[in-house]
């Protein structure tokens, strides 16, 4: 069944008219914003949240958030990933609460960072590692890194990508050339003369691009998860590796959404050998904080290759990194939260959660599908699943996404509002998966 345009506009103005009354104290805390404020938030892309305005945050808990207007809402958002964990969770402000009394930042390590390389190591393979504030940061400095011991110029990425504000990535593919993407502010070069993008899941114009021996690196997520879920083709990653490994490319795998795959993410899940992986987000359990791991290679490599009287002007760095608030949260957080328990209680429910809509969708023969990695699911505006992102960016559907999204906010429920996708945090009942398929199924019906 096909979307009525016209009665689509309608519900939306509808819900519109729905958040803006219930939102008074949300809407006179914009106002003000607005006098001090850039577009009236702290960071431009909380304008993207449906409703004309955002929800301003008064506290959350858990799998749960409560605005400044007394609504308390089911967070499948979860601040896009950083709070996979679930907001607050105990071990993660136990430690941060011991800390804050010890010191925040001293340019010294200490001995929750070595435990942190030693359980990274553990998880993912890899047997070294740094720290960063963002995973943006661990992509730049990994990019780099790559770059300084591989002598080539070239960072490749999949066509959709994003991999935080790493200028390398912001480029897309129009007829077959890499050309900036729409949005891209201020691109110090062109992005053709650093990147070559090619489709996910297309192993020729993979070998194509990397035969020249130009390509530092391919920068991947395992899964793609940016435009809306992608997975790999069978048999893509053991090309990818491959065709990496023969042509001299390091592969850089960028677990900071897939983690949501399990405690060693789409890499331990499914046995990937990178030669570097990056990870922010979750891992301090919201705490600002990254981490790069290398392989022994790569390791001895860099150490080769690095002259350590100048360490500190090579454009890998960050003050604030591996502070000790981080590393006691990364710590807790690794030890506590994102533990193989909780991955056994949220993939269940994730499922749960993909089921649910999956039935809805049938119940209404609507041409869109559902998708799941681990406990993060999302459903797109198509038939069946994408096996790109030229595919999956050809099925965006900005009004039909806004509707849904504020649908789902005006009854509870906070989805990321770049995309259609739910994270399940360990505190989540069956219960509330149950709501959201409820209010899933309303609100489809009232189109
Ligand atoms: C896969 C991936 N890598 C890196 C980043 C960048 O994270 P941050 O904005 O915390 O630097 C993002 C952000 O959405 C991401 O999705």
């Amino acid at each position: 069944m096909s979307i009525d345009r016209a009665r689509l506009r309608g519900r939306l103005a509808e819900e519109e008219r729905r958040f803006a009354s219930c939102h008074p104290r949300s809407r006179e805390l914009y106002d003000r914003a607005r006098r001090s404020l850039l577009g009236g938030v702290p960071m431009h892309w909380m304008t993207r949240w449906a409703g004309g305005f955002p929800v301003f945050a008064e506290r959350a808990e858990g799998a749960y958030l409560t605005d400044v207007d007394g609504h308390r809402y089911l967070d499948l958002c979860l601040g896009d990933t950083g709070a996979m964990t679930g907001h607050a969770a105990p071990p993660t402000v136990a430690a941060v609460e011991a800390q804050a009394r010890r010191g925040f930042t001293f340019m010294l390590p200490t001995e929750d960072a070595v435990w942190v390389g030693e359980e990274l190591a553990r998880r993912f393979g890899l047997p070294y590692w740094q720290f960063a504030v963002t995973a943006t940061d661990a992509n730049r400095f990994a990019i780099r890194l790559a770059r300084h011991i591989t002598g080539r110029p070239f960072v490749l990425v999949f066509n959709w990508c994003y991999h935080g504000t790493v200028d390398e990535c912001f480029a897309t593919l129009r007829g077959g050339r890499t050309v900036a993407r729409a949005g891209n502010i201020g691109p110090p070069v062109d992005p053709a003369v650093t990147t070559k993008v090619v489709e996910f899941n297309d192993a020729a114009a993979l070998e194509k691009a990397l035969l020249p021996g130009d390509v530092a690196c391919v920068l991947a997520e395992p899964a793609m998860t940016n435009v809306g879920i992608v997975l790999p083709a069978p048999g893509f990653h053991q090309t990818l590796r491959e065709l990496t490994r023969r042509t001299g490319t390091l592969l850089i795998i960028d677990e900071t959404h897939t983690i949501s795959a399990g405690p060693g993410g789409y890499t331990r899940a499914h046995g990937l050998t990178p030669d570097m992986l990056t990870l922010g987000k979750a891992v301090a359990g919201g705490v600002p904080g990254a981490v790069y791991g290398f392989s022994e290679s790569v390791a001895g490599r860099i150490a080769a290759a690095t002259e350590a009287d100048v360490i500190d002007t090579g454009g890998v760095g960050g003050t604030l990194a591996a502070s000790p608030l981080t590393t006691t949260a990364m710590r807790a957080t690794l030890e506590g939260v994102l533990t193989e328990e909780n991955f056994r209680r949220t993939i269940p429910l994730a499922e749960r959660f993909a089921a649910g809509v999956a039935a809805a969708i049938a119940e209404h023969s609507l041409p869109w599908t559902v998708q799941r990695l681990g406990c993060r699911a999302e459903y797109w505006f198509r038939s069946t699943p994408p096996l790109n992102g030229a595919e999956a960016a050809a099925a965006v559907d900005s009004e039909l996404e806004r509707y849904m999204h504020l649908a789902a906010l005006n009854r509870g429920i906070l989805l990321t509002p770049f995309h259609n996708m739910a994270l399940i945090a360990p505190t989540v009942t069956e219960g509330d998966v149950d709501r959201h398929t409820e209010v899933f199924r309303e609100n489809v019906a009232a189109l």
